[in-house]
């Protein structure tokens, strides 16, 4: 993960460098750190923590300069400390790193065997002392950079500075997003286009194994192999603002209640209110023919994933299978001829994802990616797009972007199953109706947060909390269980309820809550029986589903939340809100820090 950016132009460094690492704080916020030239030779600031404390530094020691490199960090090697923070010096070579160098540890042995002392325990001082050795050697920057590349195992995007030669920054990158921007009388680099936004829309993404030499005037890119190639410099019309969190405490909090707008907003692409009719710009595949779709993410994303493949089988009786990226990436798995793979990330940079899709780009799929980055890597990678219009989100907690994938993964479930001719026109005019209902339904369950905050209040305390539910409920329970254990540490399971009897039922007793998404559908009574064996275990049951599951529920449980009622379809959809707020409320109860938890980043860009 880690976020880099780098300026070379006339006036302070420093400002921009600060300004491009809040907006790329969603990688990482364990340390950060500056480089600029200062005089010909490399100087840094570095802090450990958020990049207020790196914010503060630099009031008490200004670094000056005019070329600079930035970095946030999201520790892989080495703990979070001041050492470890990026960037790292050795000689007249500065480094910034977002990946990991794989055979650091090799070369750190050769590099130590020579005379080299290193000063932190991180994999990404090596490439500072190697580059430094290579340029010892009376080699140019471009021929060092190549050895250096042939040299490095792993994935990276890295940016230099180099001391006491012509004023430039170096970038690399392998299996690592990098972004140069074109601005006017400066040049920058950066981990994505967002970092740049207020600097200039110009921007060109390095392809794999490219470095680049950045003069104030222009860059040089090239190939592995040191050639000079040309990439294309795309138009990005990213907003420059920095995203405020309006009247929210946080930003989740804000994300949460713009989920009705984010929502209406992604549907806008794919449903036409007037003809009630799904379409998919830009996929041409006849689902008809389609033997299989193989839906893959991580985190979030797999569970919006998941949700898509019950979709699919029920509503378009397509097969369907849902993978995290992490397992599916190694496990060969067998993709028929004519499949689909879809690939779901909010930030289109999640490195398993990736790697996944480079897989069964091999195995000759149709690549669909459905993101909320249309610049991403992902994206660029795909044969199509299926964006989802959320909006910045900038909680490390996933909310908007989740139920916006929602919103695409289910205008594929309809237009998959008219291709296929599964429903009747009238189930699918059905079926159309409850997704454009999605906004306006967001909107009433919104209504439930003070409900939610309360039993939020008596959950904040429990060691375990246990969420069960079935069919797409199960996903949901899955979801909410991630988010409480992601915000508030408290340690949460989300189990299918038929199969809690197999061995989570051990873990009930009077202190536990358990947490059940049951909204009145063909398994709610399946579901209740579940619920009554917990609660024969004293497990405090809080139960959330719609007035008629209420009334049918009788007494079973402690609290109950209502929702208003929805087509079973979209109750997923609603259902997220409740724990969405569950989290979020435990959480402030319990004075974490909600919107960057610890040891997360909004951005997973490693293995
Ligand atoms: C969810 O709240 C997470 N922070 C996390 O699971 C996230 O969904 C996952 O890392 C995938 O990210 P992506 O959507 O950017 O690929």
């Amino acid at each position: 993960m880690c976020g880099i950016i780098g300026v070379i132009g006339d006036d302070d460094a420093s400002q921009v460098l600060v300004d491009g690492l809040r907006r790329l704080e969603y990688r990482g916020y364990d340390s950060a750190g500056i480089a600029t030239l200062v005089g010909g030779a490399v100087d840094r600031r570095r802090a450990p923590g958020k990049l207020n404390n790196l914010d503060e530094t630099l009031r008490s020691e200004p670094l000056p300069g005019a070329i600079g490199i930035g970095h946030t960090r999201w520790a892989t090697h080495g703990v979070p400390n001041e050492t470890n923070a990026h960037p790292h010096i050795a000689g007249r070579v500065a480094v910034v790193h977002n990946g990991i160098i794989e055979n650091f540890r090799s070369i750190k042995n050769e590099l130590g065997e020579q005379g080299a002392r290193f000063a932190s325990d991180t994999d990404t001082e090596v490439v500072a002392h190697l580059l430094d050795r290579l340029l010892d050697q009376g080699l140019t920057v471009e021929k060092a950079m190549v050895a250096l590349m042939e040299r490095l195992e792993g994935m990276f995007a890295l940016g230099f500075l180099i001391g006491g030669g012509e004023d430039v920054i170096v970038g690399a990158r392998r299996g690592a997003p990098l972004a140069i921007g074109w601005g006017d009388g400066k040049m920058y680099l950066a981990s994505d286009a967002i970092a740049l936004a207020p600097y200039t829309p110009q921007v060109t993404y390095l392809e794999e194994d490219d470095f680049v030499i950045v003069r104030r005037d222009g860059a040089d890119i090239f190939d592995g192999a040191g050639r000079k190639v040309s990439r294309p410099v795309i138009n990005t019309n990213l907003s420059g603002a920095m995203i405020g969190k309006g009247n929210h405490r946080h930003f989740m909090k804000k994300e949460i209640h713009e989920q009705p707008t984010a929502v209406a907003e992604t549907m806008a692409r794919y449903l036409d209110p007037v003809f009630e009719e799904v379409t998919l710009p830009g996929l041409d595949v006849d689902f008809a023919k389609v033997p299989r779709v193989t839906l893959i993410a991580c985190g979030t994303a797999y569970y919006s994933g998941l949700i898509g493949k019950y979709w699919l089988e029920q509503v378009a009786r397509l097969p369907a299978e849902a993978d995290v990226a992490s397992e599916f990436r190694y496990r060969h798995a067998p993709m028929p001829e004519g499949g689909v793979a879809v690939f779901v990330s909010q930030s289109g940079e999640t490195a398993d994802t990736l790697a996944a899709l480079h897989y069964a780009r091999s195995q000759g799929q149709t690549i669909v990616t459905i993101t909320n980055t249309e610049t991403s890597t992902m994206a660029r990678e795909s044969d199509v797009v299926l964006p989802t219009h959320a909006g910045p989100e900038i909680a490390v907690a996933s909310t908007k972007a989740f139920t916006c994938q929602l919103t695409v993964l289910l205008s594929l479930a309809i237009a998959a199953a008219k291709a296929r001719g599964t429903l009747s026109d009238e189930e699918l005019t059905k079926a159309t109706r409850a997704l454009a209902s999605l906004p306006s339904e967001l909107a009433r369950a919104l209504h439930i947060e003070e409900k939610m905050k309360d039993v939020a209040h008596g959950v904040a305390d429990a060691r375990d909390v246990l969420y069960l539910g079935r069919g797409t409920s199960y996903v949901v329970a899955m979801e909410g269980a991630l988010k409480l254990k992601e915000i508030s540490y408290i340690h949460a399971e989300g189990y299918a309820s038929g199969e809690m009897k197999h061995g989570p039922i051990a873990l009930i007793d009077e202190r536990v809550p358990v947490i059940v998404v049951a909204p009145s559908d063909e398994l709610f009574e399946k579901t209740m029986s579940n619920t009554q064996e917990a609660a024969a275990r004293e497990g405090q049951i809080i139960l959330i589903t719609d007035q008629e599951g209420a009334d049918q529920a009788g007494d079973v449980a402690e609290r109950t939340i209502i929702l208003p009622r929805v087509d079973p379809l979209i109750a997923p959809v609603t259902y997220s809100v409740p724990v969405q707020m569950l989290a979020y409320h435990a959480a402030v109860r319990k004075g974490t820090d909600v919107d960057q938890p610890r040891n997360l980043a909004k951005s997973v860009t490693v293995e």
